[in-house]
């Protein structure tokens, strides 16, 4: 991206990704202004807002934001209004919400007083829409024809959700860019239209026609050609019957599409909303009518003047059914702006007054305890408001797109050539007063689609079923999380429950090379994996014995977090990864200290990563006889080397 020489406004939302990182549509930007080259005062003329988005459970809040600011800062360019932090993890409404209310006044103050200053450096029209190259003509406007162009930079994506289908770093931008959009044309005239960079005009604006059509040929959405339908040719339940939690281990055949990939990258899943829901959903909405038992669906029409106001990932000929199946998350927890949106479709007047005090200032916690923690959807609030009948622009308007769900692949194509293995354990939501009991959307949606091929760990499949159930899967590779480069090096790998996954890839990979290269040296490997009992969920057991056996594994240390005491009664036995990694707390800060080694953490990000991080610091701090600031800074030093990498999800 070129920022040109004359005077720009610029928005900024910018996500957090990875360890910290800027996601990948900020890479480039993100690349070019950490240029060593640019002169201090590149970006003297930009004056710009930013918000940045990120989730305390992780470590390096808001990083990807920060980091652009600061950059920013650094060459140059000045605040018009003060960042904005917004946490995931307590609600991003909480900041976003009066972030964008403030907005507004500090665009006004700031576009009026440019106007008002020297007209020789307020020709913003040169902020154009094509990157902010100069007005081609070169000229100067006039003051009273001055237009001003605002771009919304987008650097952000809603993160695609790991295993336990909930979102790390996520807000609907689409949305938010939606409504940045229209708050600005409302309250910042004059606006060219064009110069807004943003998908989409709010749904408000969009005319929806609804004609009845079938819906033949439809059976993925419009970007399907980024996947590739794959089948899943081995399902097997890794845990007992009897444990809490049922782990499943997927193996898919990718030989004929010949997708790469490397122990640590994962795959994204697409997967559909749930038939029944999208359904219920038609017929609560009033958008489907059942005759002569044949379910009769409504096609979204458009003229092409109303098709540019449709957000990209509605696809403009598609039928409700496929919109609502394919396209949008049904699932999500409705955000307190379409809360909002839903009270005023809302008829009683005791339940609208609810509705209103959920999206209230002083309802947060409300909101969190009724919908955000109750993992409440749209269909529950449907069900609990009755009288609330919303029209399908709020919908389209409030509704984020679906997202793929990204799973870290459990194999290595050294031992499973055109093959690749996920495991997952199938997220069970208990009943609720707001809503029936149910599984995790694409979990529970794996493990029913495979249902008929999943077998119990240690049995041979009753017959070759491989190549009848297919998965659209498309490669999300890692840019850090991947074995060191040199062999040589030691590392530390904590993985507790289906956090194994990555590791498994990781030792497949090291048993072959070992096996191909005797000759070579390999540094230690170290797994610290933990569950609840021995016998019911100890994932990969056999295989991790094998790692053991053979030399691949240096140490393989287990807890058992629910076991009982065994005879010996062990008192205060390790009950946790980090547990153990306090009783190895020399070796580990050897690896991590005078090696040089890598630890790499994987699974819970709310509870385990984040006592995982307090072992470490711990670790070094006496180690190292530090106090506990200093530790940071060298946990810090350890994250920046790449050499302490985490695959985390909440
Ligand atoms: P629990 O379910 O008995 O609490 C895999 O999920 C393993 O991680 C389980 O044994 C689980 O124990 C354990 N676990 C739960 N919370 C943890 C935490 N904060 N740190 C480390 N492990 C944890």
């Amino acid at each position: 991206m070129h920022l040109g020489m004359h005077r720009c406004i610029v928005v900024f939302v910018v996500s957090t990704t990875g360890d910290g990182d800027p996601p990948d549509t900020a890479q480039k930007f993100v690349r070019k202004i950490k240029n060593k080259s640019l002169p201090h005062n590149h970006f003297f003329h930009l004056h710009y807002a930013l918000l940045a988005l990120g989730d305390t459970n992780y470590a390096n809040f808001c990083n990807g934001g920060k980091t652009i600011d600061s950059r920013l800062q650094q060459l140059g360019a000045k605040h018009f209004y003060a960042t904005g932090h917004a946490d995931d993890g307590t609600g991003l409404e909480v900041v976003v919400d009066p972030w964008i209310e403030g907005l507004w006044d500090a665009l006004k103050k700031t576009f009026s007083s440019m106007a008002t200053s020297d007209q020789q450096d307020t020709d913003l029209s040169d902020c154009t829409q094509d990157n902010f190259h100069k007005n081609a003509s070169g000229q100067e406007k006039n003051k009273s024809d001055l237009e001003v162009d605002l771009h919304l930079l987008k650097l952000s994506e809603t993160d695609s959700q790991k295993g336990k289908a909930i979102t790390s770093d996520s807000i609907d931008v689409e949305t938010l860019s939606t409504v940045l959009a229209a708050s600005l044309k409302q309250s910042v005239p004059p606006l060219s239209e064009s110069a807004l960079n943003v998908p989409a005009l709010p749904a408000s604006y969009l005319e929806v026609c609804l004609e009845q059509v079938s819906t033949e040929g439809e059976t993925v959405p419009s970007d399907k050609d980024s996947y590739h339908e794959v089948s899943i040719s081995k399902a097997v339940q890794l845990t007992q019957d009897d444990a809490v939690k049922t782990a499943i281990s997927l193996e898919l055949d990718i030989s004929e599409q010949n997708l790469a990939y490397q122990p640590g990258d994962a795959f994204d899943i697409l997967c559909p909303n749930r038939a029944s829901e999208v359904k219920e959903l038609l017929l609560r909405l009033d958008l489907q009518t059942q005759k002569n038992g044949a379910v009769q669906v409504n096609l979204l029409k458009n003229s092409s003047k109303k098709a540019a106001k449709i957000p990209l990932h509605i696809p403009q000929n598609g039928s409700l059914q496929f919109i609502l199946t394919w396209c949008l998350e049904i699932r999500s927890a409705p955000k307190k702006a379409f809360v909002r949106a839903l009270a005023d479709f809302t008829q009683n007047s005791s339940e609208k007054r609810r509705l209103l005090e959920l999206c209230s200032k002083d309802g947060s916690a409300d909101y969190n305890s009724f919908v955000r923690d109750a993992n409440v959807c749209l269909l529950d609030l449907l069900r609990a408001f009755p009288s609330c009948l919303p029209p399908l622009s709020l919908l389209f308007e409030h509704l984020p797109k679906l997202q793929p769900r990204a799973y870290s692949a459990a194999s290595s194509s050294l031992q499973h050539p055109g093959k690749v293995n996920f495991v997952f354990n199938v997220v069970e939501f208990p009943a609720r007063p707001e809503h029936p009991a149910r599984t995790g959307l694409c979990t529970g949606w794996l493990a029913g689609h495979v249902s008929s091929i999943l077998r119990p760990l240690g049995t041979v499949p009753a017959s070759e079923q491989s190549g009848l159930i297919l998965v659209h899967v498309r490669p999300r590779p890692s840019s850090t999380f991947h074995l060191p480069a040199d062999p040589s090096v030691p590392v530390v790998m904590v993985g507790p429950g289906t956090g194994v996954a990555p590791f498994i890839g990781f030792l497949q990979q090291r048993e072959k090379e070992r096996e191909a290269n005797q000759e070579a040296t390999f540094g230690e490997m170290w797994l610290f994996f933990g569950c609840r009992h021995k016998d019911k969920d100890f994932l990969f057991r056999e295989e991790l014995e094998r790692f053991a056996h053979n030399g691949t594994l240096s140490n393989l240390i287990v807890c058992f977090s629910r076991d009982e005491p065994d005879a010996a009664g062990t008192v205060n036995r390790p009950t946790y990864v980090q547990h153990n990694l306090s009783l190895h707390a020399k070796n580990v800060a050897s690896i991590l200290l005078k090696d040089k080694g890598s630890l790499y953490v994987c699974g819970d990000a709310k509870n385990m990563a984040k006592d995982v991080n307090d072992t470490l610091l711990e670790i070094i701090g006496n180690e190292l006889q530090i106090d506990k600031l200093d530790a940071m800074k060298t946990v810090a030093g350890l994250r920046e080397e790449k050499r302490y990498l985490q695959d985390i999800w909440s």
